[in-house]
């Protein structure tokens, strides 16, 4: 008699005694507001894992977007390009400070924004090109931030993928004028909900750091700089809690284990499914020369309709698969709002017939030659 069938997740942790003994101690020892001791090492060594610049925990990668338009100087009715297979807070960000964001196209090897793309879309009002890191793989900084250059644009990388990832040597999160990252359960590191702006431009450092202060220059307060802390400038509560951060602490003490499991995961999915990608009618991610990376998502790309119809039957082979983004472009908000400027075919492409495979650090090599079985199995079938 076969046991029972092995069922593989989405998402898992590296979460055990040490996570709760750093919470216990943290909330034990009065470390429980945010920008306190521990909240200030952690910046420290998230700052010198990414090789420089100066991170800021908040508490979410949304809220760190929220801090990068701003810093943008984004004003109503200025326009910020974001790609439109992304995540709704690239969106959310602009609207909130009464912005348009004008979505973009995605290239197909990365899913990264298109340059040629960003650049049919640039205007007069265009303030800020925002990018993300997909899957933990660099979009391509050197033309996108040429185009920064060449417009006199702010820069935005959405690494909330990104963390532990590398291209050319550089952290993912370092290309832009600020990036963002999250460390939300479903991340390579993660202390539940929680995020960090990076700042990689020393004139805007003293700016958001009195945004994630409500505004006010609590945080010179804090450093004895100043002896009353007053409004400043608009902001919001964006500092995560010291309770959390001692959490992340550990995290991060685990981010080069992680990584490295987790690459070789990536690298285990892509060299058994690559050559054979034709024939199994896939598209899989094209690693850029020069990229380290931190195996954040293994994605494929079904042809025809057969993405949703082999997500139901890998989930009954026991494989948790999933589908990601819809185009933001065709959304009912962005509908309804006029954000709509027509087709973007890889993001319409990528929003039909991407799913994502398990990739977590607890999974072995093994495991992932069992769920490729699984997934040739059920492509043969549908
Ligand atoms: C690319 C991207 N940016 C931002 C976010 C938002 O992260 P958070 O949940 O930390 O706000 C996500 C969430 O998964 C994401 O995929």
């Amino acid at each position: 008699m076969p046991g029972p069938m092995q069922r593989f997740s989405m998402h898992e942790l590296e979460f055990d005694a040490r996570e709760a003994a750093a919470a216990q101690a943290a909330i034990l020892g009065g470390a429980w507001q945010g920008h306190g001791r521990v909240g200030r090492r952690v910046e420290e060594k998230l700052s010198a894992a990414l090789g420089g610049g100066d991170a800021l925990l908040t508490t979410s990668c949304t809220h760190a977007i929220e801090m990068a338009v701003a810093l943008a100087g984004v004003e109503p009715g200025d326009e910020v390009i974001v790609p439109s297979y992304a995540f709704v807070s690239c969106a959310n960000a602009v609207v909130q400070l009464g912005g348009v964001p004008v979505f973009a196209d995605s290239e197909a090897k990365t899913l990264g924004l298109d340059a040629a793309s960003v650049e049919a879309k640039i205007t007069g009002r265009t303030k800020a090109v925002l990018v993300i890191d997909y899957a933990g793989l660099a979009a391509d900084h050197r033309a996108l931030r040429a185009l920064c250059a060449k417009y006199d644009l702010f820069y935005i990388e959405d690494a909330a993928h990104g963390i532990g990832a590398r291209q050319d040597g550089k952290a993912l999160g370092t290309f832009g004028d600020a990036a963002c990252f999250s460390f939300h359960a479903t991340k390579n590191i993660a202390c539940g909900e929680g995020g960090a702006l990076w700042v990689g431009r020393g004139d805007r450092l003293a700016l958001a750091e009195q945004m994630r202060e409500k505004g006010t220059d609590r945080a010179r307060f804090l450093h004895g700089l100043v002896d009353k802390y007053t409004w400043r400038t608009r902001g919001s509560s964006y500092v995560l809690s010291d309770i959390l951060a001692a959490v992340l602490e550990v995290q991060l003490s685990r981010l080069d284990a992680v990584t490295k499991q987790r690459r070789a995961l990536f690298e285990a999915y892509l060299a058994r499914l690559q050559p054979k990608a034709a024939k199994l009618g896939l598209r899989l991610p094209v690693v850029p020369a020069g990229a380290e990376p931190n195996g954040h998502l293994m994605w494929a790309m079904l042809d025809g309709k057969r993405r949703d119809p082999a997500l139901k039957a890998l989930r009954a082979a026991g494989v948790d698969a999933a589908f990601h983004y819809l185009a933001l472009h065709r959304s009912p908000y962005a509908q309804e709002h006029g954000f709509d400027r027509g087709a973007l075919p890889m993001a319409e492409q990528a929003a039909a017939t991407l799913l994502r495979l398990p990739l977590h650090s607890r999974l072995s090599v093994d495991d992932i030659k069992t769920i490729c079985e699984r997934f040739e199995d059920v492509l043969a079938r549908i």
